[in-house]
């Protein structure tokens, strides 16, 4: 496991992170996301959109669940998922939620909790503690490769 953890302290700063993520992925990646309401879950992912080259803002897809945008790589689709109101497990499967664990997408979750034992183990975590005007750590832990590491620039 390789876990680094990053301070920001301005949404300007958790969307740089967010640009800076985009840049080690390839596609087939899975991240978990995980904080308290208004930790700024939202706010990374879209920083990764902006990074990955969406054109549509990225909203917080609270009623559709899954939203799927085109990146500026065509193979590639973002998929950004909030299951803040999914109940039981089985509700993932009736949506669909493990459809989009391919090669060909990106998959950011946040509130992933309640889906845990269906995402495989490659996956990228990320904590986000913090809120209000505080400053926010934001920890990533991943088994994807020993020396991991997001620029900081
Ligand atoms: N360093 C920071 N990083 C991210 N968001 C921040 C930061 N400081 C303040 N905020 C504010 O916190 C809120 C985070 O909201 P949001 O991303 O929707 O939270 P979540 O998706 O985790 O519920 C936004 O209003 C944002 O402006
Ligand atoms: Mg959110």
């Amino acid at each position: 496991m390789a876990e680094h953890v990053y301070k920001t302290s301005s949404p300007e700063e958790t969307i740089r992170l967010g640009q800076n993520l985009a840049r080690t992925l390839n596609g087939g990646e899975i991240i978990c996301l995980y904080g308290d309401l208004g930790a700024g879950k939202t706010v990374l992912a879209k920083g990764l959109g902006v990074g990955l080259g969406v054109k549509q803002e990225i909203t917080s897809p609270t009623f559709t669940l899954i939203q799927e945008y085109p990146t500026s790589n065509e193979k590639i689709a973002f998929v950004h998922m909030d299951l803040y109101r999914l109940q039981h497990p089985e509700e993932a499967e009736i949506i669909g939620v493990t459809d989009y664990f391919r090669d060909d997408c990106i998959c950011l979750i946040e509130w992933p909790e309640i889906i845990s034992d269906f995402i495989p183990n490659d996956r990228i975590e990320i904590v986000i503690q913090g809120s209000g005007e505080l400053q926010r750590s934001i920890i990533f832990n991943t088994n994807y490769s020993e020396d991991y590491e997001i620029s900081n620039d």
